[in-house]
């Protein structure tokens, strides 16, 4: 039947024909595979980008946008005549040219403004002259500073602001602004350092009966109406017009 067909020319035909098997078959092979990378690419994609249902993978797009929304603060509202967030009062930052040493607390300088210093210096040699050590633990303090403190922390303790806020005030509504506020701890009890075990210490109850004398009281009593915790070491200095005026004007 084909012998009218020079064997030369139909060797190749047959050959081409089986070459294009090969060929087709390697080529689908190949896209086979194309195929299978492909979709193992997309499925790895999905997962990395968050995009997948998979809670494994899900999970630290959630917890970013809990956090994000929990460590959001109220807005600023009117309570008691006064610009109020959480319980804490607004409070503008000492110059920082008004504030002065009054002792270091873990390599760390502690300042007050200077009357509060002054003051605070008196009531320190009158302690020790009855045996009591004081310690300043932390004073003045800038915005920046609080942010750090309220922020950070509260999200290291997963602390929603209403729980931080009962213990420390969101910044720009901190005591410690002002250069009037220090915490005291007793160098005897450093375990008490702003705990309320301070209160069994020899140095709350030196405070409690002298403090006074020195124009300083204690913030944040129990059942203050701010609704802050008890803070037996929290005392801040009234003992002159513009500290005063601080804290008591509406
Ligand atoms: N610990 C008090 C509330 C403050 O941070 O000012
Ligand atoms: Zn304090």
């Amino acid at each position: 039947m084909n012998d009218d067909i020079p064997v030369a020319r139909r060797q190749p035909t047959r050959v081409g024909r089986k070459q294009g098997l090969v060929i087709s078959s390697r080529l689908w092979l190949s896209l086979g595979l194309g195929l299978i990378l492909l979709g193992l690419l997309f499925w790895v994609d999905w997962g990395l980008l968050g995009l997948s249902d998979s809670p494994e993978v899900a999970a630290p797009v959630a917890v970013e946008e809990s956090s994000q929304s929990s460590f959001s603060l109220p807005p600023p509202t009117l309570q008691d005549g006064r610009v109020s967030v959480l319980g804490h009062f607004a409070f503008s930052e000492a110059p920082l040219d008004s504030l002065q040493a009054v002792g270091s607390y873990h390599g760390r300088e502690i300042r007050l403004r200077q009357a509060a210093a002054e003051s605070y210096r008196r009531m320190n040699e009158a302690a020790q002259a009855a045996g009591i050590r004081l310690v300043p633990i932390s004073g003045f303090r800038s915005i920046a500073d609080q942010e750090f403190l309220f922020f950070q922390l509260a999200q290291s303790r997963a602390l929603r602001p209403e729980e931080r806020a009962a213990v420390s005030a969101p910044p720009g509504y901190s005591e410690h602004h002002t250069g009037y506020a220090i915490d005291i701890g007793d160098a005897g009890f450093p375990q008490f350092d702003t705990e309320e075990g301070f209160e069994t210490t020899p140095a709350f109850r030196w405070l409690e009966s002298n403090a006074a004398r020195f124009g300083f009281e204690l913030s944040f009593p129990r059942g203050n109406p701010q609704g802050v915790s008890y803070e037996p070491w929290h005392w801040r200095f009234v003992g002159d017009r513009n500290s005063l005026e601080t804290f008591y004007t509406r």
